[in-house]
């Protein structure tokens, strides 16, 4: 494990967005695994800021979201699909054939869309670049405690302090309570992951999953067991 602590939220961003760019430079057809939230987001406009200043070439990438909402429209504004679109999709030249977010769309058969990303993940010949971040109760991805680390890409119930998180966002419409998700064994089948994290609020959820035991009440304690794993943090996230 390599842990980088950065002074700053920019110089996180700013490095996260260095290590993509540099993996997109040695491999063009670079197979992406995408996180959302607000951790990712000076990721994601570094990353733009600096596709358009040296006009690169992002037409071989091929990407698959960490996780979607369940009952909920993929054009809903709080849906993963339109955070995507907003943040990153939108500006860069990632043909959409190449983009791949589970479909939480209402009605949909959770367990046939779960194969099917499954399928489609192994198709692309696996993920080379996965980031992800933590959720204070130590999720990753839609993984809650209680996760195992043997799961794969499936529906799931969302902890109640994770329903309340993004009642914020959902305002008077009551926030989605499922998700589909990838598993933790999808996420450690990448061959590199990139985990970030920001703010006191996630220095004891980093601490119990970089340095406490391994146990699927941390599900991001899963990540000490994947061989190539970079950590980048800001000083306020960094286990003391
Ligand atoms: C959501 C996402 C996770 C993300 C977490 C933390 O639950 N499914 O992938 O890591 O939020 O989000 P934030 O970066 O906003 O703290």
């Amino acid at each position: 494990m390599h842990v980088l602590v950065t002074a700053d939220y920019q110089t996180l961003s700013h490095t996260a967005a260095d290590l993509v760019l540099k993996a997109i430079r040695n491999k063009p057809d670079l197979c992406l695994a995408l996180p959302t939230g607000s951790t990712p987001l000076g990721m994601y406009e570094e990353i733009v800021r600096r596709y358009r200043d040296q006009r690169l070439d992002f037409s071989r990438l091929r990407t698959f979201n960490l996780d979607e909402y369940l009952d909920l429209a993929s054009g809903h504004l709080q849906s993963f699909h339109t955070y995507m679109s907003r943040q990153f999709f939108d500006h860069v030249n990632i043909p959409a054939e190449n983009v791949d977010i589970p479909n939480g769309t209402p009605g949909i058969d959770a367990e046939i869309e779960s194969e099917r990303y499954e399928r489609n993940i192994a198709q692309a010949g696996g993920i080379d670049l996965l980031i992800v971040g933590i959720a204070a109760n130590g999720h990753i991805a839609f993984n809650e405690p209680g996760s195992s680390f043997d799961s794969r890409t499936r529906a799931v119930e969302l902890a109640q302090e994770t329903i309340a998180n993004a009642q914020q966002q959902f305002g008077n419409e009551r926030a989605p309570s499922r998700a589909i998700t990838m598993g933790i064994r999808t996420m450690l089948e990448a061959r590199r992951v990139l985990l970030l994290a920001s703010g006191a609020a996630k220095s004891e959820a980093v601490k119990r999953a970089l340095r406490g035991p391994l146990s699927p009440n941390v599900p991001g304690s899963a990540l000490q067991l994947h061989p190539r794993l970079i950590a980048i943090l800001d000083e306020a996230a960094a286990p003391h």
